[in-house]
């Protein structure tokens, strides 16, 4: 097997060719003037069975380009078997149509995939895993949820209390539970459809009272969704509310959305790239007033070593 670091991965990728002690492939990429992405291989792939590390996070659109003629390319440089490693698929939550006459993105994507003849996928805590169930090629999402709660576990927060922000995370704080031992408990959430307002309502008194308590999502995107669960944990008596998830998109706004809802600290994966938030004087000032926590950035815990354990299992290497 030969690791491909793709633009979006090229640190994931790296990471995994030194936990499996593969060769990692570079790629050499730029953006033209005009958007679209140049890409070259940095040698031929002859017989090899290859995993192109890339993921899709934001710019989407220009990722999965590069995944795509990441693809073809590496057949036409001698590939025999080309799979992907695609920490976080983009398009994935729109898995059904909603509201009549929407594209079914997550349908599209897949099949795009298996049309420049990908072979096999591995992805992360996929929102709805269904999507994968008639894919052309073998596919499998995987969990990061371990690697959150060996990092809460380090961090000593045994016995803090589990939320998931709505039903459908619930596997992740009931998980949770079994490692922190502090129980586990859920909100219910409404989204408009339209709108896309959030509105997320106590679902009883959760036990938080002078405790510790960790949200648990898959994704955090506008921040809106634990900001509200972490409002609610704050008004029930809660001493610290921590935010956890796999896919910290984090898009525009959302860190600030969360440390004013309360929550100390936000961790994430290395499934998506983050980039670290710029120390404008508004933020500077909010730090020494002490409305944001000193230390702004958000944690980073890796998915590399399961990654690999999944290519093992295959047996990739
Ligand atoms: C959807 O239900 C997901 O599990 C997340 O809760 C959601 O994508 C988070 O989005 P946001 O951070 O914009 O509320």
């Amino acid at each position: 097997m030969l690791v491909v670091g793709g633009p979006a991965s090229k640190a994931l990728a790296e990471e995994v060719g030194r936990v499996t002690g593969v060769d990692v492939a570079q790629v050499d990429w730029k953006l033209f003037p005009d958007g679209e992405s140049y890409l070259r291989l940095d040698r031929r792939l002859e017989g090899e069975t290859v995993v192109i590390v890339q993921s899709t996070h934001p710019p989407q659109d220009t990722h999965l380009l590069q995944l795509l003629l990441l693809t073809q390319t590496a057949y036409k440089l001698g590939a025999g078997e080309v799979m992907a490693a695609v920490p976080y698929l983009a398009y994935s939550r729109q898995d059904k149509m909603f509201r009549e006459y929407e594209a079914v993105s997550a349908e599209a994507i897949l099949k795009l995939l298996g049309l420049v003849g990908l072979k096999g996928l591995w992805t992360f805590d996929l929102h709805e895993p269904d999507i994968l169930r008639d894919t052309e090629f073998e596919a499998k999402n995987l969990s990061a949820g371990s690697a959150l709660y060996q990092y809460f576990k380090e961090k000593d927060l045994i016995g803090a209390f589990a939320v998931a922000p709505d039903k459908k995370a619930l596997r992740m704080s009931e998980e949770a539970a079994k490692v922190l031992g502090g129980g586990y408990g859920y909100f219910i959430k409404a989204r408009d459809r339209q709108t896309g307002e959030i509105q997320v309502v106590g679902k009883s008194q959760m036990d938080v009272k002078g405790r510790d308590a960790i949200i648990f999502d898959d994704i955090i995107s506008t921040g809106g969704t634990i900001a509200a669960a972490a409002k609610i944990l704050k008004d029930q008596g809660a001493k610290h509310v921590y935010a956890a998830c796999v896919h910290p998109l984090l898009v525009k706004g959302a860190i600030e959305r969360l440390f004013e809802s309360g929550v100390k600290e936000i961790v994430g994966t290395n499934t998506v790239r983050y980039k670290k938030q710029r120390r404008t004087k508004r933020l500077r000032d909010r730090i020494n007033a002490g409305t944001y926590p000193p230390e702004t950035t958000i944690i980073q815990v890796s998915v590399a070593q399961i990654l690999a354990k999944a290519l093992e299992k295959r047996g990739l290497w």
